[in-house]
């Protein structure tokens, strides 16, 4: 693989690209998917190894990310489809192209770096920028809307469970007595305010909650519970899906389901407990793929990622 495949001048460099092309052994006259299309660095992967005839089906829910993936992938023309779709949509997006099986997804999930990089998008702590955090900009609720108008246990809910911070209850008793807000240093600075400054810790006092309201905005575990299993599905024998995950809360979600299909089911309320279907994966690594110094070294945003590879039997 050539440094250029690795993405190099792109505005998001595709994460573990040197282990997630070789793991979807992508081949001519074979159909992949990518579910998070971005700015097309995975997909350029798949659609230059299965030259000269492979054919690639690219969704993402941000218009800007697929304006991106267009210039990116222009050099394989009608090989690269793109639509403007969440990857919860995919048995409709595959009929719609008339594809009943394909041989390889990718999912790469959260962010991009050009969403992370752009203020306006509202996903940083650390830029002035509407409270907005939505990866599809004609979605309903923006992170304006939880912050201004949730109640305060709904608020430290969310930000327990999507952002795992000890302190949600502080941090959503300071959200209700300071709201409203509108911007997003707005928002950081009264939850720095409220967790302080964790000895030994390297994070952003903001970073936890503003994860919480990322996910919620763009309800991204629920994403990952309905598109898995339709990707399992859509797979054809042999075909491999890989999954690349940024943080343990996704993680874990991708490694049960991974592990519920690679094991046969019984019927446990039956004495015999009798197999009623059999093992339809098999994991192609039992532990996640993860980065290489030196692509942690080029790439900070790289090491927190992990990335589950399954193979349809
Ligand atoms: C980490 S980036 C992918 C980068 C891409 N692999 C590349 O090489 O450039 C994640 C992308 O997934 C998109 N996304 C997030 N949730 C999605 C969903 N439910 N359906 C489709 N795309 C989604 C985001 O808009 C973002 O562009």
């Amino acid at each position: 693989m050539t440094a250029a495949a690795g993405g190099e001048g792109l505005p998001h460099l595709p994460v573990l690209y040197q282990q997630i092309i070789p793991a979807i052994q992508p081949k001519r006259g074979c159909k992949y998917v990518d579910g998070t299309v971005g700015a097309g660095g995975h997909a350029w992967g798949i659609l230059k190894e299965s030259s000269p005839d492979g054919l690639l089906l690219g969704l993402d829910v941000d218009p800007t990310a697929l304006e991106l993936a267009k210039a990116r992938l222009a050099e394989f023309g009608t090989r690269a489809m793109l639509v403007h779709a969440s990857h919860i949509t995919l048995r409709q997006q595959l009929d719609a192209v008339g594809w009943a099986k394909v041989d390889g997804i990718v999912l790469d999930l959260g962010a991009s770096s050009m969403q992370f990089d752009s203020p306006e998008r509202g996903f940083s702590f650390l830029h002035e920028g509407p409270l907005d955090m939505r990866f599809n900009p004609s979605a309903p609720l923006t992170a304006a809307d939880i912050v201004n108008t949730w109640d305060e246990r709904s608020l430290a809910d969310v930000i327990y469970q999507y952002g795992e911070e000890r302190l949600s209850r502080k941090v959503a008793r300071a959200i209700i007595q300071a709201r409203p807000f509108s911007t997003t240093l707005q928002l950081a600075e009264v939850v720095a305010d409220a967790v302080g400054n964790q000895p030994g810790s390297k994070l952003h006092p903001a970073t936890r909650t503003f994860q919480a309201l990322r996910i919620a905005v763009n309800q991204e575990l629920d994403a990952i519970h309905k598109t898995l299993p339709q990707a399992v599905e859509a797979l054809s024998p042999g075909g491999r899906l890989a999954v690349i995950t940024f943080h343990s809360l996704e993680d874990r979600i991708v490694k049960q389901i991974f592990r519920d299909f690679s094991r046969e089911k019984r019927d446990e309320t039956h004495p015999m407990a009798p197999v009623i279907r059999p093992a339809i994966i098999r994991l192609v690594q039992r532990k996640p793929f993860l980065p290489m110094e030196e692509e942690i070294q080029k790439n900070p945003r790289a090491r927190s990622a992990k990335m589950r590879v399954i193979e349809k039997i």
